[in-house]
């Protein structure tokens, strides 16, 4: 390949190869379209094709359930260790430090054979909502609540972060955000980890790094800022001024665009109608009215549509979910997709490591620092 071709953000170049998803036409993990399984499946289900590559059988699957129960208790250590952390610092940071925190607790660490990661990754999905409610619970002075070995991982990540239990509407809408968060190809979080997997590091290095990625705003970070935009919207009157003037003023609108989707995200589609019954059963649509509304404008000016963040966020709302755990949820259930790439990496290795294109100074002659000039 010559060295001149150049794609700013690798727009459009194929990096690797992947089993775990496709989004080219329907949204499919393992070949499984996502409609589908967000229609028939579990998370727990949907996380298991993803590490395993196939859908469990009933016992296979009641077995992924009881490891994952059974895997939920983190060292004491870590909680005592959670409790310090100044109030202030937000909760994908206090996520990201836990998971690093983990893994000195994991007695495979540095064994990267396929099922020691798949062992790894399952622990992680188990832990991952322990530490994620554990820090809201200590940081707002409240105890913390056990998961149920008869709930559903939706339902008991609802039920260990708000402290009741959740309608069946509810479980079952944060379910199905939870399977379209779980995979999605080649995005800057899922590179990361295969990147940092590709120099035969360790799978919760990889799944560290991969969360800072997640971080930021223009990935998964987006889904909170999207609920910091329908707040600052406030009514549905003034969403068609308040989007007007944003884009008039060339603000980037969190929740829309996409790097690969151009015609519109499915993920933000299925998503959708479980924002509109969950408001209806609530009794409070303002923020569905000022989502069509701005949906609309963005679409008719920029041609934009959606991405999940938009209507996640709207959801984790009605869920009385707080604001900050709404990219550590998307971290509760990706984790499954980030694992599955890196066990895929490490099967089947090459050092990633691109070349880049120099734009600095032309070659000059080091000057000895009493000859510089002020
Ligand atoms: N609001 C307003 N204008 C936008 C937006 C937006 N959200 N997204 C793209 N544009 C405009 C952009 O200003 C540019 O316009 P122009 O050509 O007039 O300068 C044009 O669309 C192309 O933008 P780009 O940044 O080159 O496109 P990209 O493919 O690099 O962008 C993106 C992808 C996701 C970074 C971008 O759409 C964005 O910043 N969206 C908001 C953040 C967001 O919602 N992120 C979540 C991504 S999907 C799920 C996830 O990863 O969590």
């Amino acid at each position: 390949m010559s060295s001149e071709q150049y794609f700013p953000g690798l727009e459009g170049v194929i990096a690797g190869e992947t089993a775990v998803s496709s989004i080219a036409g329907d949204l499919e993990y393992r070949g499984y379209s996502v409609t589908e399984l967000a229609d028939s499946s579990s998370f727990v289900e949907t996380a298991y094709l993803l590490l395993h590559g196939e859908l469990p059988t009933a016992e296979q699957l009641a077995d992924f359930k009881a490891i994952l129960i059974e895997s939920a208790e983190i060292d004491p250590a870590i909680y005592e260790f959670l409790k310090k952390i100044p109030l202030h610092v937000g909760a994908m940071d206090v996520l990201r430090t836990g998971i690093s925190m983990l893994a000195h607790f994991d007695p495979q660490l540095d064994d990267e054979s396929p099922s020691a990661n798949i062992a790894k990754a399952t622990r992680l999905l188990a832990q991952i909502p322990m530490l994620i409610a554990a820090r809201h619970r200590f940081r707002q002075g409240l105890e913390l609540v056990p998961p149920d070995p008869e709930g559903s991982f939706a339902g008991n990540l609802l039920q260990m972060i708000n402290g009741r239990e959740p309608s069946q509407s509810e479980e079952d809408a944060m379910d199905v955000s939870l399977i379209l968060y779980a995979e999605h190809e080649f995005n800057a979080s899922t590179f990361t980890a295969r990147v940092v997997t590709s120099t035969q590091s360790d799978l919760y290095s990889a799944i560290v790094a991969a969360v800072g990625a997640l971080k930021g705003p223009l990935h998964g970070g987006a889904n909170e800022r999207v609920l910091e935009v329908l707040e600052e919207v406030g009514t549905p009157e003034n969403a068609e001024p308040w989007v007007r003037h944003a884009l008039a003023t060339r603000r980037r609108i969190m929740g829309f665009g996409h790097r690969v989707y151009k015609d519109g995200d499915p993920r933000a589609v299925i998503l959708r109608d479980y924002c509109r019954s969950l408001a209806l059963e609530q009794g409070d649509t303002k923020f569905e009215l000022i989502a069509d509304t701005l949906e609309t404008v963005v679409r008719q000016e920029k041609g934009l549509p959606p991405n999940l963040d938009w209507p996640s966020a709207r959801l984790y709302r009605y869920l009385g979910l707080e604001v900050d755990l709404y990219t550590p949820l998307f971290v509760a259930s990706r984790v499954a997709g980030w694992s599955a790439h890196v066990i895929e990496q490490a099967g089947n290795n090459r050092l990633i490591r691109p070349v880049s294109r120099y734009i600095g100074h032309a070659t000059r002659t080091y000057v000895p620092l009493e000859e510089r000039e002020d």
